[in-house]
């Protein structure tokens, strides 16, 4: 019979991982505590794991902090999760020191002009770290995100440029927000939900998906390290045989 290993092979590491940190609501719920209490537990999770991504050697991580349509949760709820941010930034000395690069993927043109100086100095403080490549989902959503290349496609076509059949998948991979990253080999969504939710949905064409119930602000290393070794067991053919 096929024996299931039980630990990760570090030499067959999923180069991208993504994570839809999912679950901080019901967590806080579960503890008659806010939603957003949730939320800075989540925080921390957040850079528990990028850490453990980095100390292990995985070169991409992509996730989803914000989506395009978490704008409809209540004021309060969202001005927390932008503070949650804005105190991580702050705290931008730890990516250099870290080692981790860091690179905001969405529209962030809606947010306030304070939390777009520290994603810059974030982003540029970072940009010679050779270790994890980290992608934070801010405001992000797959559909909004491919509307973004479509325009700046459609431009290069308005200015002669290009022409339409010069249009390509390749094309489109270059001109949304993680061109030249490799597509993520894995997706994970904890606390039980089934759905992608507009995450990478061009990028996950074909990625495996692992979910798990444990809520986001419970996640350790070890749920990681089970998506993992559950990777390594899956035959990908990308259509092949
Ligand atoms: C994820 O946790 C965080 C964000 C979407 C910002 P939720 O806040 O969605 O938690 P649940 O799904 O309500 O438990
Ligand atoms: C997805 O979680 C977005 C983030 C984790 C940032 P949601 O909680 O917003 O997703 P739905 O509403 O359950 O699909
Ligand atoms: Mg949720």
């Amino acid at each position: 019979m096929f024996k299931k290993s039980i630990s990760v092979d570090f030499e067959r590491l999923p180069k991208h991982i993504g994570i839809i940190m999912d679950g901080n609501g019901r967590w806080a719920k579960k503890r008659k505590l806010p939603r957003t209490a949730g939320h800075t537990v989540g925080a921390k999770t957040f850079k528990s794991i990028a850490r453990y991504c980095n100390k292990i050697g995985i070169e991409y991580l992509t996730v989803y902090a914000f989506s395009t349509e978490n704008w409809k949760r209540p004021k309060d709820e969202v001005d927390a999760i932008m503070k949650l941010l804005k105190d991580y930034l702050v705290d931008a000395k730890n990516f250099k020191d870290e080692n981790i690069k860091v690179k905001f993927i969405g529209d962030l043109s809606p947010l306030s002009d304070d939390l777009k100086q520290l994603i810059k100095e974030s982003e540029e403080g970072s940009a010679d770290a050779t270790g994890l490549n980290l992608n934070i989902a801010l405001n992000y959503g797959g559909r909004d995100e491919i509307v973004y290349a479509a325009k700046k496609i459609a431009k290069k076509v308005k200015e002669g440029i290009i022409s339409p059949d010069e249009i390509d998948e390749k094309m489109i991979s270059g001109n949304i927000y993680t061109a030249s990253q490799p597509n993520p080999d894995i997706i994970i969504r904890p606390s039980g939900e089934y759905r992608i939710s507009n995450f990478l949905i061009w990028q996950s064409a074909y990625s495996e998906f692992w979910y798990s119930d444990v809520l986001w602000p419970d996640f350790k290393p070890k749920d990681l390290d089970r998506a993992i070794i559950d990777f390594q067991q899956r035959n990908r053919r990308f259509g092949g045989i």
